[in-house]
């Protein structure tokens, strides 16, 4: 029998964010966005309960599946991020972008879109209603410039919280200018600070930092009540068994998914 613990839903104001919001006639194919596979809205406690509030960028094929953002590489990634500071469940995790993007040159420049930052400053504003978040953490360029467009509205401006930019989970790109090492550079400065700035995490226990490359108990797998109910549980521990296909001229649409 299995007996995993699931999400069963935003609750409230996010309930009611979930209901409403901007299609593809606001996030549009041809803006870059893979409109395609639908909203993705968040990753874990939309209730009012998370203390911790974490920012992505955009969902892509393994969030797709699973419809909670931050599920994929770069999830398991963020996941061991926000364990590392004691977070085991109450954190709220949302993208700059509600959908996908499949091509970024022409998808970034709509960041500040007006329905698009309404829409995400709506939930901002619900993440910080229940006054119990101390500390927001921005992964990656979109999520800093949403984060400081949200700072620079009347509700922002009354919003406290200590906040950390961060550089992105998959900055490390192979041909890219960011290493590994370099990454996890900037993820234990961004640990050091957040730690020192969070006073309830779920458990109290000393900050342990990256060393140059991540070690297997720093990408756990993503809580099963971080998922919708019924989902297997290798979506929760293995990386790459969605992928997105590479027909040509179909660059919006198809996922592959190869069960390991
Ligand atoms: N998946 C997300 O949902 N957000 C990111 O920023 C990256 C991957």
């Amino acid at each position: 029998m299995i007996t995993d613990p699931f999400d069963s839903g935003p609750k409230g104001v996010f309930k009611a964010l979930c209901r409403n919001y901007p299609d593809d006639t606001v996030f549009r194919g041809a803006d870059g966005f893979r409109s395609l596979w639908g909203p993705i809205f968040y990753r874990g406690r939309a209730d009012g309960s998370a203390r911790l509030l974490v920012v992505g960028q955009d969902p892509a094929q393994t969030e797709a599946v699973t419809r909670r953002i931050l599920s994929g590489q770069a999830g398991r990634r963020v996941q061991g991020f926000v364990e590392k500071l004691g977070f085991t469940r109450r954190y709220l995790m949302m993208n700059a972008f509600l959908y996908g993007i499949f091509n970024q040159s022409m998808a970034l420049p709509h960041l500040h879109d007006p329905d698009i930052e309404a829409y995400r400053n709506q939930w901002f504003e619900a993440a910080f209603a229940a006054g119990r978040i101390e500390a927001v953490v921005t992964f990656g360029n979109p999520a800093f410039e949403a984060w400081q467009s949200f700072r620079a509205t009347p509700v922002g401006q009354s919003v406290t919280v200590f906040h950390h930019r961060a550089l992105h989970p998959t900055a490390d790109k192979p041909q890219g200018p960011i290493t590994r090492a370099e990454l996890l550079d900037n993820w234990n400065v961004a640990l050091q600070a957040l730690h020192a700035n969070i006073a309830k995490p779920d458990v109290v226990k000393p900050l342990v930092l990256y060393g140059s490359d991540f070690l297997p108990g720093e990408l756990p797998e993503i809580p099963s009540r971080d998922f919708p109910m019924g989902l297997p549980s290798w979506t929760r521990s293995t990386d790459f068994w969605a992928s997105m296909s590479s027909t040509p001229g179909n660059e919006r649409a198809n996922i592959s998914i190869v069960v390991p």
